[in-house]
């Protein structure tokens, strides 16, 4: 059998960079060395766990039916060796027998250096500042619309910065919902699949008005903030309403850099973010700033207006108005800052999740403003760009 025959048990092509070697039975597993020198042990429960053939991965769904607590407690390699093509054999002490990909193996093999080597490949958030005015990336509509890899520069673009900019778009009422489901179905809210970005006397949101709206993030108010969201311009006729971004990480970057206590009180404190109307009444209590394990950004959660009293500990409050206090301070830094005019037919297509948007207040009365916005959801956007990247 060659490498070519072996079973992937999952949708993404493998490269063969480096092969297997040489093989060294271990108590409890089998170490590989590649032709790099590199050395990974794995174990039988991790090799039998991931064996890929039919019977343990259903080929149609390429999910695994096996479950390993179904694996004898003793189980051992009676044999393990290496095809002509790099594949790993294994013969198993209960009669399975198991065939791994040399490019599968090497892209999950779990020794130190392995391990650090994808950490280091891995895509991480590139902070911007004020530099974001002269390199903002921008996409023609028709390009993206009609080239998949310009679709994936693009989300490769949002994933990185979190700010990027459509241009040469058509100014037709509802051109947005084809922009948008050409990356993934929308993310309906209270607002609508759609929502019309004018100044409107019943106003249920402030928002919809025409004054000016700070920095933060859409939705705070909801467990799970919209990924992705557009603003796409169909007219912009009036007196003021230019946009300004920040991406909220570099805030809060600057923020602990600065203040490393006030920092540290805003991934900790849950805020209240709220938006009550006669037919709803939506709550979430998060941190503005929320880490992941490793400590790196996982999102930023801010809009003045939608936000309740702060409630916490009577001798923890001033410094929680020090640290609020020094966030939007810092948000309204001209270095940290993007402006820009948005022009009828033009978009703006950001992480919602991360970059605060904000609009100058309008003139309704010296023309007429009209944006229509969506959002996308982040697992959405990204499972598209994974899916071109296989193909890339
Ligand atoms: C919004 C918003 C910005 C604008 O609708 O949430 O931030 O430019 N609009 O009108
Ligand atoms: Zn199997
Ligand atoms: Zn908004």
């Amino acid at each position: 059998m060659n490498s070519a025959t072996a079973t992937i048990a999952d949708w993404r092509i493998y490269p063969v960079n480096s092969l297997p070697v040489a093989l060294q039975r271990q108590p409890d597993g089998v170490e590989v060395t590649w032709s790099d020198a590199r050395v990974s042990l794995f174990h039988h429960l991790w090799l039998r766990d991931n064996c890929p053939c039919p019977a343990c991965v259903y080929p149609v769904t390429r999910e695994q039916m096996f479950e390993i607590v179904d694996a004898p407690d003793d189980l051992s390699a009676l044999d393990a060796q290496l095809d002509g093509s790099g594949c790993l054999a294994v013969q198993w002490s209960d009669g399975h027998a198991s065939l791994y990909h040399p490019g599968w193996l090497r892209a999950h093999a779990y020794d130190e250096q392995s391990r650090a080597e994808r950490e280091q490949q891995a895509s991480r958030p590139l902070l911007w500042r004020a530099e974001m005015n002269q390199q903002l990336a921008h996409f023609d509509y028709q390009e993206v619309m009609t080239r998949d890899d310009v679709l994936l520069q693009w989300l490769r673009a949002l994933r990185d910065t979190g700010l990027t900019q459509i241009r040469n778009a058509p100014t037709a009422n509802g051109s947005l919902d084809g922009l948008a489901r050409r990356v993934a179905f929308i993310r309906e809210s209270s607002f609508g699949v759609m929502f019309e970005v004018q100044s409107k006397v019943d106003a249920d949101s402030n928002a919809y008005t025409a004054f000016n709206l700070p920095l933060h993030t859409d939705l705070p108010t909801r467990e799970l903030q919209p990924g992705v969201q557009f603003l796409y311009c169909l007219r912009n006729d009036a007196e003021g309403g230019d946009s300004r971004f920040v991406d909220g990480f570099a805030v809060a970057e600057e923020l602990r850099r600065l203040a490393p206590d006030s920092f540290d009180l805003l991934t900790r404190t849950p805020v209240e973010f709220r938006n009550k109307s006669a037919r709803n009444d939506y709550r979430c209590k998060a941190p503005i700033i929320a880490l992941n394990e490793d400590g790196s950004y996982r999102e930023i959660r801010i809009a003045n207006f939608l936000r309740g009293p702060f409630d916490a500990p009577t001798e923890v409050m001033p410094a929680l108005y020090k640290a609020y206090r020094l966030f939007i301070q810092l948000t309204r830094e001209p270095h940290l800052q993007l402006n820009r005019r948005l022009q009828a037919g033009e978009a703006w297509v950001f992480d919602n999740r991360r970059v605060l948007h904000a609009r100058d207040a309008f003139d309704p009365a010296s023309g007429e403003r009209h944006f229509q916005g969506c959002y996308l959801d982040r697992d959405e956007w990204l499972s598209r760009l994974y899916v071109l990247e296989r193909q890339a």
